[in-house]
């Protein structure tokens, strides 16, 4: 399972890239203004700090304009993954770019058909919410599960790229269901390490360690 970083945050990034655990990072307009960054510049330093797919959304609602919106986020960098609305016009769009070899993030999917559309567009991949999903009174996993099982009905490319991530049961879950990437926040991918019992066994071993006044260097 892929993870990517769901932040703009630059220092984060960097922070986790350097442990190796992350393919990739999505972005969107929300995460962008908390940043306090312009939007070009910033994605252009994430797109240096990760080699994977960087989520840059367009905000244009229709295909025309997105399309230009497209034009100028793609030639940040060759890792650029433009994100596009699960609407008409943002599949038009969807089609139109991967036909062109971009990548793309269809974002917003909140119901299996909307997903199976998605695919139909071409998309690289698709983003489920499931914390929103789950916080409206409906079930994110299960529509994780759906998804799955019509991908794998079809032999769709798409990826299933778990979205609006809150917590290690969503990581879980989703990885057990077989999503393809998860995008979290950094402190939720941070907080998967946790375990009381780690923390005991490695208090326990170096107790026991200083009593044997040995050393290893
Ligand atoms: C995904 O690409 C979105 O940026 C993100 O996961 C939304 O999460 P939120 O519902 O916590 O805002």
């Amino acid at each position: 399972m892929k993870f990517f970083a769901d932040t703009a945050d630059i220092a984060d990034i960097r922070d986790l890239a350097e442990t190796g655990l992350i393919d990739g990072v999505t972005t969107n307009p929300s995460l962008i203004h908390k940043s306090g960054r312009d939007f070009i510049e910033v994605t252009r330093e994430i797109c240096g700090i990760v080699d994977g797919p960087v989520s840059a959304e367009v905000v244009a609602l229709d295909h025309e304009t997105m399309m230009k919106e497209a034009e100028k986020l793609r030639k940040i960098a060759d890792n650029v993954c433009i994100k596009v609305p699960l609407t008409l016009d943002g599949l038009k769009t969807c089609r139109a770019l991967t036909d062109d070899g971009t990548m793309v993030n269809v974002t917003l999917c909140f119901s299996a058909n909307q997903a199976l559309l998605a695919a139909k567009a071409g998309a690289t991949f698709v983003s489920p919410f499931v914390g929103r999903h789950d916080d409206n009174g409906f079930d994110g996993m299960q529509l994780i599960s759906d998804i799955r099982l019509i991908y794998d009905n079809y032999d769709f490319e798409t990826e299933i790229l778990v979205a609006s991530v809150r917590h290690a049961t969503h990581v879980l879950e989703a990885a057990k269901i077989g999503a393809d990437v998860m995008t979290a926040p950094p402190k939720v991918i941070r907080g998967l390490v946790n375990h009381v019992l780690t923390d005991k066994g490695i208090e326990g071993f170096l107790k026991d360690w200083d009593s044997s006044g040995q050393s290893i260097l």
